[in-house]
């Protein structure tokens, strides 16, 4: 069978270009990124530690935050060990911070569970806290050379573009049928080079290439065999129906500083819940509307309130607008009339997992 710039396979019953791996692997070897500081590695804690902070974050953010975590955590017994709170605090201004509870929860499973060693297939990998399908596949094809595919938001759309598939991938049935697709794309007999290369190859086009909305087709290794350029219709893939609909969320934060001048302030901070928003994290107590915060107050320190700049912030299916309140404490430890938390030094936040809007509140406030 053959079709614009090359020959169709069949592998497991699905009709796919040949041509895609071959081409794909040589373009990364020649072409994609290679100076990552995640790759030329096998060691599974690594790749493991870089793919979830590549989950939802950028690759420019996570070069500064890898390293610095592999100072603290050079292996998976030392994050088995660490406490909840270190480990939150340094992934603090990652954001999703889920990743990181699983994370911490997965290295404790891996010690004692494993005996320290990742299990090595993609199937067992997916049964670890925080370890989807893709993640698992990332880690098994770059350790081991396993013959899997990933599948992650900008591989589906590569691969929906390549195919023309137009699917609805808001649906089970369609996802699937991807993945099949997906795993029938997959270099023949691959040495585990070759699938660090394709899988790597996957990763830099979606990620330099096989852009959302600007894609540069010129560009592409894969152009000959891609059937939404044969007809110019990159925009119609992936084809995703459902939209969460975004709801829109008022908080009021109660920001009391203690102390004076530089180097002495403090900030009356609370441990939020081990679910929900920021669940973990450090924050001045939350209120749902401004007269709850009023009333949790005594009315001596109601007159004090200062209001500060509302502030928004998204999260993924939120959009939060903040109402902060100062209330400027001078005296250094006064805890009575405040609501649940404690002070907090000026100098310790770092040392505290803190959301990335309060970090950024608070820093122009010490
Ligand atoms: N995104 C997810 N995994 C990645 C990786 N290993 N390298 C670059 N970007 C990625």
């Amino acid at each position: 069978m053959s079709r614009a710039g090359g020959s169709l396979g069949t592998a497991g019953g699905l009709v796919v270009p040949d041509a895609f791996a071959p081409l794909l692997i040589e373009w990364q070897r020649r072409a994609g990124r290679s100076g990552l500081p995640w790759q030329h590695t096998r060691d599974p804690y690594r790749v493991w530690l870089s793919e979830v902070m590549l989950q939802q974050t950028q690759v420019s953010t996570v070069l500064s935050y890898y390293p610095r975590f592999l100072a603290r955590f050079p292996d998976v017994t030392s994050l088995a060990r660490a406490t909840a709170d270190e480990v939150m605090a340094l992934w603090s201004g990652l954001g999703y911070y889920s990743r990181a509870r699983n994370l911490h929860r997965c290295a404790r499973v891996v010690v004692s569970d494993h005996g320290g060693a990742f299990p090595t297939t993609a199937e067992q990998l997916q049964t670890l806290p925080g370890i989807g399908a893709s993640t698992a596949a990332a880690i098994a094809a770059f350790c081991h050379g396993e013959r899997v595919s990933i599948l992650d938001g900008n591989v589906r759309r590569v691969l929906s573009r390549l195919l023309a598939f137009d699917g609805d991938l808001a649906q089970a049935g369609p996802q699937r049928e991807l993945w099949s697709l997906a795993q029938a794309l997959l270099p023949q007999a691959p040495t585990p080079s070759d699938m660090t290369a394709y899988t790597q190859g996957l990763m830099d086009l979606g990620a330099t290439v096989c852009l959302r909305t600007k894609p540069t087709c010129e560009r592409c290794p894969v152009h000959t065999v891609c059937l939404a350029r044969e007809s110019d219709q990159m925009q119609r893939y992936p084809v995703r129906t459902r939209r969460v609909p975004r709801r829109f969320e008022t908080w009021w934060l109660l920001v009391a500083r203690g102390g004076t001048g530089e180097g002495q302030r403090h900030f009356w901070l609370e441990r939020r819940p081990p679910v929900g928003i920021w669940a973990g994290l450090y924050c001045p107590p939350v209120f749902a509307d401004e007269a709850a915060l009023l009333d949790s107050l005594e009315a001596p320190m109601r007159e004090r309130l200062q209001a500060l700049e509302p502030v928004a912030h998204s999260l993924t299916h939120r959009e939060l607008r903040l109402h902060p309140l100062l209330l400027d404490l001078d005296v250094a430890a006064r805890t009575g009339g405040l609501p649940p938390g404690r002070w907090v030094d000026a100098a310790a936040l770092t040392a505290h997992g803190l959301p990335t809007p309060v970090r950024q509140l608070l820093s122009t406030l010490v």
